[in-house]
């Protein structure tokens, strides 16, 4: 960083964290990839294993379905396992699990492989080929990983629905991709109690018709229901003496899909991002590896979840291409007691720790004493994703976690863009609540309704300038939603949907989401989705959901709900609403509160003003409400 002086409240890295870092001068890789960014994401790529080179570097020829990377062939399963087992990393650990009561598991880069490829023959064996969909709907253990990579391995597409969703949210996942096989785990362990999983997959399977086979992982052990011709033990199968540990892969194309995975959008259900082989390998690779400044030593722990994408790149595939050791856990931070984090990171001497502000906020709560009991000194660097992180979380996790030696990832990113896109890395001196400026190669910019830059510090809509690679391709079967959404309001840019603020040093602040997605905990939903659910209650005529401030969870959803004729409002039927919802979409989308209300603020031509009811809410100005209906 050059000498200028920044404004406001500043941490500078230490010497140590700069004598370590693998990129020492930011300003100078800045410039590099910035002046010729092809350039500077190609040389990366080249650190990857390709069967067949690409001819070109980046096609945009039919924008906004950018290309990269054409013509290449890879596979990022291969990259992710088979890549180091030819090395000194062949007995590495690439995990470290530990389950919520207390069972734990480590695997190899070898034996990983070997039971990826045993799984990736069990999958061929029921007929699961190239391009297929394959549904995965666990919680957070070492078969999801294997699960994941055994379909990218033969090429199959792989939707993971994170295991807090319910019944309607998986039925209408599993039916959108029309995937033929479903891999289960009987349950889930999550503060003391079991989700049970397979059940909530039973229900879901009534209400669609694509699934021929269902394989179940014993994690739990309780009876479960187990349909005879459809139903199968993971366990039994892959241990199968006919299931060989060598499978052969498939050479990918660059462009091959990878996996989709749904994410809440403005309009309408939930929609599946499209990721592919090639880009989103570069992409993750590159981001994780200069941001958690991964070192061979470094044992890492991404806290999220594997069914969401911060998972999916952080977990999953980016720790296993930089060759790292990871480490994940199955349960609740506070079971059974508020020291279970702490207690981990000293067990397992973890050097990495990322995780969202919510669950910062959350153990902030029972105070530092249960922090302090435990020897922290293996920390040597700290991230936080999801959403805006307030400066108090930042300065608690700076201090009490880190011990003012660890400096803060505020990493800025989405599901669509598949890989770290504002974030510093070790080097770069931190404002909290910032996650400084834009990763090399990455061009953005804040612009008001018109597509015009704003002045520094004033709000703006933040929009990406230069493609990356691991941008999101499309919106699964649905070309028209992908160019809509992010390309159509203003033309050549991509919309994130964020409003934001860029200071006089060039640093980013996350305002929030300027559409009707609510990121509860970190967790992002849409309103439809909850409203949805709502009105398929029997007593409900129309509901409208909005976020509204919430001191632990960033935002908590509050419902507000016009009954049917005849139907009479108690709090009772409050409480089977709440329920209803948890039932239908997952125990995330629960509302905090349900106000029953007589009418509700629509516009003439029938749109519900979400805008107006929260302003009611925060007792603030709904400010211009001419399209008001009388
Ligand atoms: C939205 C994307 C990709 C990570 C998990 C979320 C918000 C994400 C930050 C951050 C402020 C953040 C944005 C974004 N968000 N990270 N560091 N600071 N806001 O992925 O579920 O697709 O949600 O999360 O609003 O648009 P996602």
């Amino acid at each position: 960083m050059s000498n200028k002086k920044l404004s406001g409240e500043v941490y500078y890295p230490s010497q140590e964290t700069i004598d370590k870092a693998n990129i020492k001068d930011w300003d100078e890789l800045n410039k590099y990839a910035g002046d010729n960014y092809q350039k500077f994401w190609e040389e990366r790529a080249e650190e990857l294993h390709w069967f067949k080179k690409w001819d070109k570097v980046m096609d945009d020829s039919s924008k906004p379905f950018y290309k990269w990377f054409v013509n290449g062939k890879t596979n990022i399963s291969y990259n992710c396992l088979d890549r180091h087992v030819k090395t000194y990393r062949r007995n590495k650990l690439a995990l470290i699990w530990e389950g919520e009561n207390g069972d734990s598991k480590t695997m190899s880069y070898y034996s990983l492989q070997r039971e990826t490829c045993r799984f990736g023959n069990v999958l061929k064996s029921l007929g699961v080929k190239k391009g297929d969909r394959v549904t995965i709907y666990m919680g957070r253990i070492p078969e999801i990983i294997i699960a994941m990579l055994a379909c990218a391995r033969i090429g199959a597409i792989h939707s993971v629905v994170y295991g807090g969703f319910s019944v309607e949210s998986l039925a209408e996942r599993i039916e959108d991709s029309n995937s033929k096989v479903l891999i289960v785990a009987d349950g889930a362990y999550q503060r003391g109690k079991i989700v049970p999983l397979k059940q909530i997959a039973d229900e879901a399977l009534q209400r669609c018709g694509t699934v021929e086979h269902v394989l179940v992982v014993k994690r739990t052990g309780q009876p479960i229901n187990m349909e005879f011709g459809r139903d199968m033990w993971y366990n039994e199968l892959i241990n199968l003496p006919v299931v060989s540990k060598e499978c052969s892969l498939e050479e990918m194309d660059a462009e091959d899909p990878l996996f989709i995975l749904y994410t809440s959008g403005t309009t309408g259900k939930p929609k599946a991002i499209l990721h592919t082989h090639g880009g989103y390998m570069v992409g993750t690779y590159t981001t994780l590896k200069y941001v958690f400044d991964i070192q061979e030593e470094d044992r890492y722990w991404c806290a999220a979840d594997p069914g969401w994408i911060t998972g999916h790149s952080y977990i999953v595939y980016a720790p296993l291409l930089t060759g790292a050791t990871s480490f994940m856990y199955e349960g609740a931070p506070n079971f059974p007691y508020p020291n279970r984090w702490w207690s981990m990171i000293e067990k397992y001497g973890l050097n990495i720790l990322y995780t969202a502000p919510t669950a910062i906020r959350g153990l902030m709560r029972f105070g530092e004493s249960w922090v302090n009991r435990h020897d922290l000194s293996s920390l040597r660097l700290l991230g936080s994703v999801g959403e805006p992180i307030n400066p108090e979380a930042w300065k608690w996790y700076h201090r009490v976690v880190g011990k003012e030696k660890c400096p803060i990832m505020d990493t800025w990113w989405q599901t669509e863009t598949g890989m770290f896109m504002i974030t510093p890395t070790p080097t770069v001196p931190l404002k909290p609540g910032s996650g400084t400026r834009p990763f090399p190669g990455i061009k953005m910019d804040v612009v008001d309704e018109n597509g015009n830059p704003v002045k520094d510090n004033e709000e703006g809509f933040l929009v990406i300038k230069t493609p990356w690679p691991a941008m999101i391709r499309t919106v699964w079967k649905d070309e028209e939603r992908y160019i809509q959404q992010y390309w159509s309001k203003y033309p050549g840019m991509y919309l994130t949907g964020d409003s934001v603020r860029r200071d006089e040093d060039g640093y980013y602040w996350i305002i929030g989401r300027v559409d009707d997605v609510i990121k509860v905990s970190g967790y992002r939903l849409g309103t439809a989705e909850i409203e949805s659910a709502l009105v398929s209650h029997s007593a409900v005529a129309e509901a409208a959901a909005i976020g509204l401030p919430h001191e632990v969870k960033g935002n908590a959803i509050y419902a507000y709900v016009i009954l049917k004729a005849g139907k009479t409002s108690s709090p009772q039927l409050v409480e089977e609403l709440r329920q209803h919802v948890s039932h239908e979409v997952g125990p995330i989308a629960k509302p905090e509160h349900v106000e029953i209300v007589e009418s509700l603020p629509n516009t003439r031509s029938g749109k519900i003003m979400r805008r107006v009811l929260k302003a009611k809410a925060l007792g603030q100005d709904p400010g211009n409400i001419s399209t008001l209906e009388e």
